[in-house]
């Protein structure tokens, strides 16, 4: 009301100036939002007179995020280009949903193209990657419904989610110890204590991995095969969930506000108890927010590129011709920051998108997400991958306190912009002065149903 009042011809300096120092204000009550570097939706000028050169320079110098910005450059629903001797198909989101009944196109391909050189794979494992004949692609198949069959969610995804949380404890309670000895003489004879590893596996030989490793010897892996196949899935697998958690606790300490509610959220529950008992499998409506803080991680960063190997002629939706020996690639940034899905903001990094007006969290927007694939088959990791997240956010912000080194700001790290499979990297690491938090009560993960 005073706001119109003052609005009169005379007063307009004052009410500009009311109105800014308003504005001020109400951007204060979220000082630390971050933004996504502007870069990252830039047009790509096309170097015309030396295509498949000037794409493979851009692609060497960006990453993944070169075919981004291709994609954010045209409204064409598919295109291809050269990249060097390579030819790639680059899909927008309108095709998406044809992508799942892409026939003849494989991933292994793709990640044999991605790791080959880096990973020194030798000829026997290139040529069982490549899946060239039908017993190659079996051992792809299997390995694939293996993984899904031993990462939903049940009996064996709660024994590796007890398992990864006995690492994070143990390694919590080593650098708290180690506070410890570092501010009392007397900690010192507290050194290590409660530092046991998890309890490991106790039959041999019929883990996972033994399982997987048979699989590949029935294909005719020899050790040296078998070594390949770890190593690609080690590469192909840690750096998702590894960026990710790191993005997530980047973004906690970014954020004075988000982490003191979501402090909040970890401290009440059970507040007058000394043992506490976390349902895993109901963590959404639990800690709505860290939850919701997860998931634009996987929003914000997400924005890699889902594809395959096209080992036959095919076409997509029945009309478009992608040839034998390209590459499909949908670039998830334009599905990620698609403002029509996620509203004006979707360059500004907001958990509370993922939450209802009373603060709950919305499943239904979570469903938008493409981090986990497009092309049918999703990641079969991915229920593990939230509950190590989680579990790690937990356990860290209810046992530790993280500032900057005295006299330093938290700067958030940018994306390394060169990052070619996966999830954004961030560019460098960030310094912190971690002390213990006290009265931190005992903490169990359950998982009821
Ligand atoms: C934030 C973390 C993660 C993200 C964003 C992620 C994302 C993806 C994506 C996009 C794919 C390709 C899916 C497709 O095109 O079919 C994939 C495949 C895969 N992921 Fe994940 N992943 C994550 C964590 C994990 C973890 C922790 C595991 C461990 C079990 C895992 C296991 C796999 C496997 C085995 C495949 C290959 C599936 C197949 O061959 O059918 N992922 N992941």
């Amino acid at each position: 009301m005073s706001l119109i009042l003052l609005a009169l011809p005379g007063y307009l300096p004052l009410t500009l100036i009311l109105l800014a120092v308003l504005v001020a204000i109400r951007r204060q009550t979220r000082p630390d939002s971050f933004q996504k570097d502007p870069a990252a939706f830039k047009p790509v000028p096309v170097l015309r007179h030396i295509p498949a050169l000037g794409h493979l320079l851009y692609y060497a110098r960006d990453g993944s995020s070169y075919y981004s910005r291709l994609c954010l450059s045209t409204k064409l629903p598919i295109f291809a280009v050269w990249t060097g001797t390579a030819k790639v198909t680059l899909i927008q989101p309108e095709l998406a949903k044809y992508l799942p009944k892409l026939k003849n196109v494989g991933l292994n391909p793709l990640a044999l193209d991605m790791f080959r050189k880096s990973l020194g794979f030798g000829k026997f494992s290139s040529a069982l990657l490549q899946e060239e004949d039908e017993a190659s692609r079996e051992l792809g198949h299997s390995a694939s419904r293996m993984f899904r069959e031993e990462f939903i969610p049940g009996q064996r995804l709660r024994h590796y989610a007890e398992k990864v949380d006995g690492y994070i404890q143990s390694d919590l309670r080593i650098v708290r110890a180690r506070l410890a000895q570092l501010s009392s003489p007397q900690g010192q004879s507290q050194q290590g204590r409660g530092a046991q590893k998890p309890e490991q596996d106790k039959k041999k030989g019929d883990g996972f991995l033994d399982r997987i490793r048979r699989l590949c010897q029935n294909h005719g892996a020899t050790p040296d095969g078998w070594t390949d196949y770890q190593l690609l899935l080690i590469a192909g697998l840690g750096p998702n969930i590894m960026s990710a958690t790191t993005w997530l606790v980047y973004h906690i300490l970014n954020d004075e506000q988000l982490l003191e509610s979501i402090r909040r959220e970890i401290d009440q529950l059970g507040k007058d108890e000394d043992n506490v008992a976390i349902d895993l499998s109901e963590i959404a409506e639990t800690f709505p927010l860290l939850h919701a803080t997860w998931l634009e991680v996987l929003r914000f960063h997400g924005t890699f590129l889902a594809g395959r190997y096209v080992r036959e002629d095919t076409t997509l939706a029945d009309t478009y011709f992608l040839p034998k020996g390209s590459y499909a690639l949908a670039p998830l940034t334009p599905h990620h920051y698609d403002r029509t899905i996620w509203g004006d903001d979707a360059d500004v990094f907001r958990p509370e998108r993922f939450l209802a007006k009373d603060g709950k969290f919305d499943p239904e927007v979570k469903k938008r997400l493409r981090v986990f694939g497009l092309f049918g088959t999703i990641c079969p990791g991915r229920f593990l991958a939230t509950n190590m997240a989680m579990t790690l956010a937990i356990r860290l912000f209810s046992t530790l306190d993280m500032r900057p080194r005295e006299g330093d700001e938290f700067v958030m790290p940018k994306e390394r912009k060169d990052t070619v499979v996966g999830m954004m990297t961030p560019d460098r690491e960030v310094i912190m002065r971690v002390t213990r938090r006290e009265s931190t009560k005992s903490i169990s993960m359950t998982w009821k149903s």
